[in-house]
């Protein structure tokens, strides 16, 4: 394959699982990051690495020259309708064809959170930018857990403030799995699609925490908790007050039952039926006993499994 696609958020969760999707694709690898001091683990894999910022328009040019295909992630936060901007901007000038985007569940002018709502300002924006297009719209990420891991590793507890909702929680993987097939397919393939990943089940946290004893052999609990609890904890680790108030906004939404939902866009598009908690729990099963977890495999559009 003669394209080269530049991959955005390279040091992140979803896009971590997506050069892993990606190895062996044929694809000219280029990555964004804005932070030099992260470039090396990504040079090591052959990756052409850029340097730019998403908050700063000028920085973009050179590492959207010549790229053909994007993965557009921006970073939840404020600011997140103005990088996507930045981006569609620094693609459309450089003849991008097509722009594969992470957008997040229900995204919507009316959504709960204020993160969904800039999300479907920037998937309008892609929409409307004249290159092709295709808006992945996943579910809550299994690895946000990872959070959790210390609670659940020293005191068999994890505590969270969305009640006994009920989620189509998605493992990470699963989304890279389905933006690689998106992106491998071809830019007419999945142009003008919208793709919600989910997990296989619609499960509330005590479910999790039952599955999680079952993997691990050791007792663990959810212990619903109050918003302002939760609240005071996360400013306490210095989360910023701008997503601590977005994590209760989707807190508040889970406990009343939205996102109690799966999809079949995961299986449809990429043949494999995505992972469980179970199988989750299992492979990070090292950081949520206190140690550390591993890594993936190699080859074109592998997961891992
Ligand atoms: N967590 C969930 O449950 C969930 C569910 C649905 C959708 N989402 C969406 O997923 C997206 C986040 O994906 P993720 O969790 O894979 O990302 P992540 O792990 O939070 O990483 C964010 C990435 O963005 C980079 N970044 C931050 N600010 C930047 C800037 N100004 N310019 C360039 N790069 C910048 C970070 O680089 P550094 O390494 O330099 O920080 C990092 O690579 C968000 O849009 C969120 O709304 C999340």
């Amino acid at each position: 394959m003669d394209r080269t696609l530049l991959i955005t958020g390279a040091t992140g969760t979803v896009s971590g699982a997506l050069i892993e999707a990606l190895h062996d694709c044929g694809f000219r690898l280029r990555a964004l990051i804005r932070d030099p001091s992260k470039a090396e683990p990504l040079r090591a894999r052959g990756i052409d690495v850029r340097i730019g910022d998403l908050d700063e328009p000028r920085s973009l040019p050179p590492a959207f020259e010549g790229v053909h295909d994007l993965w557009l992630v921006v970073p939840n936060g404020p600011r997140a309708a103005e990088n996507n901007m930045n981006a569609v901007w620094a693609a459309r000038r450089a003849n991008v064809e097509r722009v594969v985007r992470l957008s997040a569940v229900g995204a919507a002018h009316d959504a709960p959170t204020r993160s969904g709502r800039l999300h479907a300002l920037s998937d309008h924006e892609v929409r409307r930018s004249g290159l092709g297009w295709t808006v992945l719209r996943p579910h809550w990420f299994m690895q946000n857990l990872l959070a959790e891991a210390d609670d659940i590793a020293t005191e068999g507890t994890f505590r969270l403030n969305t009640a006994d909702g009920r989620l189509g929680m998605v493992d990470a993987r699963d989304i890279a799995a389905l933006a690689a097939k998106v992106l491998t397919d071809g830019p007419n393939h999945h142009h003008e699609r919208i793709y919600t990943p989910t997990g296989p089940q619609s499960i509330g946290f005590a479910d999790v925490a039952r599955q999680f004893e079952r993997v691990l052999g050791a007792p663990v609990r959810y212990v619903p908790t109050a918003d302002d609890e939760r609240e005071a904890r996360l400013l306490g680790f210095g989360v910023p007050a701008w997503i601590v108030g977005m994590l209760t906004e989707y807190a508040r939404a889970y406990a009343s039952g939205w996102g109690d939902f799966t999809t079949t866009d995961v299986e449809d598009v990429t043949g494999r039926r995505p992972r469980g908690i179970a199988d989750f729990a299992r492979d990070h099963a090292d950081a949520f006993t206190g140690g550390v977890s591993g890594g993936g495999s190699g080859r074109c559009g592998a997961d891992g499994r």
